[in-house]
């Protein structure tokens, strides 16, 4: 049962998205400066998939990552897609569409309680979400339950760099560039949210031990590009 502080953080997350959700992969392509796609590369590469994986992406948005895991995959493989924001959701669909990947299946759900039997899924994945959920340790126990023995997860998320003066100009960047550009190129708040969201992320020794709180083993991190983003890993017994 969750909270009603968490119900409303959990409305103003969806109802965010909603209105980010045509402007979305356009802000992720300029604030990045393009380098989501490598990001994103990376985790697909970290997995070490075979070719007929079933992988659960998580907090899916516009699909960007599970799309990179199905090219990946081949048609031996199939992804699922999953978000609780429609809009979010229809721009990967569409997306996917496009480009004639047929074995990917969008889901309309809630990342803490997913609607599936225990051991499904050969490997997890969540790109930018984590941040974004109201309780992690419960979203870690949902991924574990939901992983055959031998499944792996790979969450990647927007951390801040852990060294000056890297430090220092990330937050330059995060706290005073990147709001302006995101205001002009969308919804304000939005872009003011994603800041602060990264600003009161956990670090990454507490989501280590979430990871491992909820069963998961080999959990490990990886900085990459001078730590502004970070990769966790872990394997479910
Ligand atoms: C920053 S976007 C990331 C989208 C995508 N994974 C990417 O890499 O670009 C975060 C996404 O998480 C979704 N989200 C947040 N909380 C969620 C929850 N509890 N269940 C499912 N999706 C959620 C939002 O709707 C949004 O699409």
């Amino acid at each position: 049962m969750w909270a009603r502080q968490d119900m409303a953080r959990r409305a103003y997350v969806r109802e965010m998205f909603g209105r980010v959700a045509p402007r979305y992969d356009l802000l992720n392509g300029v604030l990045s400066l393009q380098l989501h796609h490598y990001w994103r590369r990376r985790v697909v590469h970290m997995l070490r998939l075979s070719p007929d994986s079933r992988v659960l992406d998580l907090c899916t948005g516009t699909g960007d990552l599970a799309i990179e895991l199905a090219r990946h995959l081949g048609p031996a493989g199939e992804v699922v897609a999953l978000d609780f924001c429609e809009p979010m959701l229809r721009m990967g669909r569409d997306k996917a569409r496009r480009r004639g990947l047929n074995h990917t299946t969008w889901l309309h759900a809630d990342a803490l309680q997913l609607p599936f039997a225990p051991d499904q899924f050969d490997a997890a994945t969540m790109a930018f979400g984590l941040r974004n959920l109201i309780d992690k340790p419960a979203a870690f126990r949902e991924i574990h339950r939901v992983l055959k023995p031998g499944g792996k997860v790979a969450i990647l998320e927007l951390t801040r760099p852990t060294r000056a003066p890297m430090r220092w100009l990330y937050d330059l960047y995060a706290l005073h560039i990147l709001p302006r550009i995101g205001k002009r190129l969308s919804q304000a708040d939005a872009y003011l949210y994603l800041p602060m969201s990264i600003q009161h992320y956990e670090d990454r020794a507490t989501i280590a031990e979430y990871m491992q709180q909820a069963g998961f083993t080999h959990v490990c991190y990886r900085d990459l590009t001078f730590g502004v983003v970070c990769v966790h890993t872990g394997v479910k017994p």
